[in-house]
């Protein structure tokens, strides 16, 4: 019998036992109350309120600029809708690099105010002490290695990670630290399918993956992205599910237009 199908709550501990029994474990981004129901009922393991919102709810071309109170606003409305997800919430650039107690600070607002059940942070080595921190407290931390988006202003672009030796040594030993410190699991953003592959084979905690490859534990996309919303974004890694952007414009466009020449609202529509 399949693990994921007899949970009726994934939590981390069925994330572990789906790994072990070979279970791939389905995980997309959802930041409000709507969506989030439709993606529970289709059985999504994992929901990520990522702060990939910056870009496709708010509009900013990066991730930096969403805040705490924006995050906690976008997780609350998503764990009133998620029945049967685990609930994960991107802590936001600039509130837990460099300083454990702000890390910690932070994770317990989440799980407070927006009844969330686990966080998600970037990051390796250089942010191992705010992750012991929040893990300390009971806090469930899921790490994010390779293309770490808050960093981009560092890296200068949005391209695959890890391809050189040196880089993907560090990035599995960070991997390997991120297991060992007591992660529950780790996504791995935009890094070669054979080094996911190789981390995944020799670390317990489940490793998700968006853009490396197919023998991670699991797989990630942003919403908007698979259901074909944001138009102006096609990575490689990105397959669209749907074409549902251009339907709603269609369908937006029809009631422009009925409004317009007066056709709606009809007799029948109106008291
Ligand atoms: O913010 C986000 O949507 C993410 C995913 C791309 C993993 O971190």
């Amino acid at each position: 019998m399949s693990v994921h199908k007899e949970a009726k709550r994934i939590t981390t501990q069925v994330l572990h036992e789906m790994k072990e029994n070979g279970e791939r474990i389905a995980m997309l981004t959802a930041y409000d109350f709507s969506m989030t129901r439709l993606v529970d009922q289709a059985g999504i393991d994992i929901i990520l309120v990522g702060d990939s919102a910056s870009n496709v709810m708010a509009g900013h071309e990066t991730t930096l600029p969403i805040t705490l109170d924006q995050m906690i606003y976008h997780a609350s409305s998503v764990v009133r809708a998620a029945k049967r997800a685990l609930v994960v919430v991107d802590l936001p650039f600039g509130t837990y690099q460099g300083n454990s107690k702000e890390a910690l600070n932070s994770s317990i607002r989440i799980m407070k105010e927006s009844g969330a059940h686990a966080v998600k942070l970037e990051g390796g080595r250089e942010v191992r002490e705010s992750i012991e921190r929040i893990l300390s407290a009971g806090i469930p931390v899921m790490g994010h290695l390779g293309l770490t988006p808050q960093s981009i202003y560092k890296f200068g672009t949005y391209t695959v990670r890890a391809k050189q030796e040196e880089e993907a040594r560090l990035l599995k030993e960070d991997a390997q630290m991120l297991n060992d410190i007591g992660c529950f699991a780790m996504v791995f953003e935009k890094i070669p399918a054979s080094l996911a592959g190789e981390i995944t084979a020799a670390v317990d905690c489940p490793t998700i993956g968006i853009g490396a490859g197919a023998d991670c534990d699991g797989q990630v996309l942003v919403l908007h992205d698979m259901l074909g919303i944001t138009q102006d974004f096609s990575p490689r890694f990105l397959r669209r599910y749907s074409d549902i952007g251009d339907q709603m414009l269609g369908a937006i466009q029809n009631y422009v237009s009925d409004v317009r020449s007066r056709d709606f609202p009809s007799k029948d529509e109106q008291y």
